[in-house]
């Protein structure tokens, strides 16, 4: 894989907060996939990995998209929370679209024994990530990793391949930053066909605000948007607050809790990405 992706800088955020709020095991997972991911990963390494190197991505962030990693950590905690919480409510698999090099997957079937995981990435995604994991030795048998472009290919028809996937057993679908990558009319679709082939399914995702008309980050540089553009990774859509559930009833879902931006004691660092659950209305 060549030049710098999103799953990169998501990717080099965990490996940063490695010693503070979140599990080491991340961290290393990251790292391992971002050793991976040709020069651009070597650099954001050897960045990460010295004092002036944090300080030019700190300025960097600044400049381009204040909060952005803290905002990262923000939404992980609440995804593992309510990921971790719907396991011990009897959830018997877990489908993470475009999972990237996230350790979530894999941290939950170690703790969840009966629990299957399915990670759908694309095939370079896929290949970086089964290296990284075999590498360290932290591939339960448990986690499926598929190798899907979303753009072209059905979530459902792929997981269906796999013998032991059971479209009627409690399933947890996370789509954590990816729907915005999709075309519209694709999210929709995959959105309404997880809520139409799985029997009891639940679902945790974000999705890009609209500002003005434009998906992106609340307080993002214009400098982003031409960027993600250049990396063939634009944010095709958005929605505006009070257009989320009505897009969700369309496509099967009932909105059940969203993560507030503006709450009290842990608001998010950079707003602009909605992050919620949905369960299917007859749940
Ligand atoms: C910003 S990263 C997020 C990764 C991970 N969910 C996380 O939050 O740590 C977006 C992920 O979506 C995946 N993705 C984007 N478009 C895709 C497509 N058409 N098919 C499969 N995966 C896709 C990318 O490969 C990447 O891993």
């Amino acid at each position: 894989m060549s030049g710098l992706s999103t799953s990169m800088l998501v990717a080099a955020a965990t490996a940063q907060r490695a010693s503070a709020d979140i599990d080491r095991q991340d961290a290393t997972i990251a790292r391992a996939c971002l050793r991976r991911c040709g020069g651009a990963g070597t650099v954001l390494l050897r960045l990460i990995d010295h004092a002036l190197g944090r300080a030019g991505l700190a300025v960097l962030e600044r400049l381009l998209l204040p909060g952005l990693r803290a905002h990262y950590a923000w939404r992980k905690r609440r995804i593992a929370n309510w990921a971790q919480h719907a396991c011990e409510q009897g959830v018997a698999q877990v489908v993470m679209i475009g999972a990237g090099y996230d350790g979530l997957g894999c941290a939950l079937a170690q703790r969840h024994p009966q629990l299957q995981v399915y990670e759908l990435d694309r095939p370079a995604s896929i290949a970086i990530k089964r290296e990284a994991l075999n590498e360290l030795c932290l591939h339960p048998s448990r986690l499926r990793l598929l190798a899907v472009d979303l753009a072209r290919t059905d979530a459902i028809a792929a997981l269906r391949d796999c013998a032991d996937f059971d479209a009627g057993r409690p399933t947890l679908c996370i789509a954590e930053g990816v729907l915005m990558y999709l075309d519209p009319a694709r999210a929709d679709s995959l959105l309404r066909q997880l809520a139409q082939a799985l029997a009891d399914p639940s679902l945790i995702a974000t999705v890009m605000a609209s500002q003005a008309g434009r998906p992106g980050f609340r307080r993002e540089h214009r400098w982003v948007h031409a960027w993600l553009q250049r990396r063939g990774e634009p944010f095709r859509w958005g929605c505006a607050r009070d257009e989320l559930s009505q897009r969700l009833r369309a496509c099967g879902w009932q909105l059940q809790t969203l993560a507030d931006p503006e709450d009290r004691l842990d608001p998010d660092p950079s707003p602009g990405e909605w992050l919620f659950l949905a369960q299917r209305p007859d749940a």
